[in-house]
């Protein structure tokens, strides 16, 4: 039986987290890092096992802990991702590439491949790493975060900030479209990026620090570094996507993805957007989970409904559950 989720945190203010229990350290051969830098600087300190492979309990516990994500978007985000991307019956997800420290693989198509896994959650444009498209979705990579500099440069004036935030979502899209014939931008990764690009916003700024603008030695030091810097204390209260609407208003765009050519960007509309918030999860559930997970019995059929369980759980106030396995 997987744990339950962990509860929010009884102390949910500001305090100093790269102390002396959590230091950071090089990885080691073998140790797993992928796409997230939240995650990965999360394990480079300890707040996750170092290895890179952990529980939903874990990774939620890290980063209520590390970062003050709040306990919504801890748990929404952590169980959709382990769903499609982790190993449900043994509670084990990698944070980078497929591992066998996540145990014997369910029967295919399950794939089991850890966050790297390209187009269940992990996706195109993002800010500073490659479409998969191009070879690697999960590496730094310096030419984007030379372009993330930029326009930090350019819109923010040497910070990375929301107004930051929207043009260079927006870039990353056009960018996108104009080399990636494959380039998909429907839910949830409609979702995803735009919460993302707040991300450094709400997390890798110093809690004392009040200006909600990024220092960019500071976000080279998450994104490449995987790195807290010293003294690095996290936010004063609980966020997830603050911000979001902002960035997704400054340049709106509809789901959608290029037809097999560059420049042949044609909106879905059978995907969710943030006017169907609801249909994210119901999409997620009936076609992504199910898709990976088409006839699942015993033990791991137990595990999907557990887990689909504490999934639905952040959001039973707006929408309905759906049970693809019976209830
Ligand atoms: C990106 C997973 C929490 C910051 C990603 C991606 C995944 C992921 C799979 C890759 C998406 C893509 O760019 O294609 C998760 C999971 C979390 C979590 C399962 C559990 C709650 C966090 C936290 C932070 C964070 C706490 C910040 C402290 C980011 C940022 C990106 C990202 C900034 C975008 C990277 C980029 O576009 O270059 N995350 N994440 N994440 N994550 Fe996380
Ligand atoms: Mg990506």
């Amino acid at each position: 039986e997987p744990a339950s989720p962990p509860p929010p945190l009884k102390f949910n203010g500001t305090k100093l987290v790269n102390d002396a229990q959590h230091p950071w350290k090089p990885l080691r051969h073998g140790d797993i890092r992928g796409p997230c830098p939240g995650l990965n600087t999360l394990a480079s300190h300890g707040y996750l096992p170092r290895d890179g492979v952990a529980s939903p309990a874990q990774i939620i516990t890290a980063v209520q802990e590390g970062f003050n994500m709040d306990s919504f978007t801890a748990r929404f985000v952590t169980y959709a991702a382990h769903l499609v991307d982790g190993n449900v019956v043994t509670d084990r997800l990698s944070i980078g590439g497929k591992s066998q420290h996540t145990g014997p693989d369910p029967p295919a198509p399950a794939i089991v491949g850890g966050l790297n896994t390209h187009s269940v959650f992990e996706g195109d444009a993002s800010m500073t790493r490659g479409d998969a498209f191009f070879g690697d979705n999960h590496s730094f990579n310096e030419t984007l975060f030379d372009e993330f500099v930029a326009f930090s440069n350019q819109y923010g004036g040497g910070k990375y900030n929301l107004t930051v935030a929207g043009e260079y979502r927006f870039h990353r899209i056009q960018e996108s479209i104009a080399t990636n014939p494959n380039f998909s931008f429907v839910s949830p990764r409609f979702f995803t990026a735009y919460a993302e690009s707040v991300f450094p916003i709400n997390f890798f700024i110093d809690g004392r620090q009040n200006d909600t603008q990024l220092d960019l030695d500071v976000a080279r030091s998450f994104f490449q570094g995987m790195r807290m810097p010293d003294d690095f204390h996290r936010p004063n209260k609980p966020v997830g996507a603050d911000g979001l609407d902002a960035v997704a208003a400054a340049h709106p765009i509809e789901p959608g993805a290029n037809a097999g050519a560059v420049n042949s960007y044609t909106p879905d509309p059978t995907s969710a957007n943030f006017s169907t918030f609801c249909l994210l999860y119901e999409n997620f559930v009936n076609k992504t989970i199910v898709g990976l997970y088409p006839n699942p019995t015993g033990a791991l059929k137990k595990a999907l409904n557990t887990n689909l369980g504490f999934f639905y759980e952040p959001i039973s106030d707006a929408c309905t559950q759906v049970f693809p396995y019976g209830k």
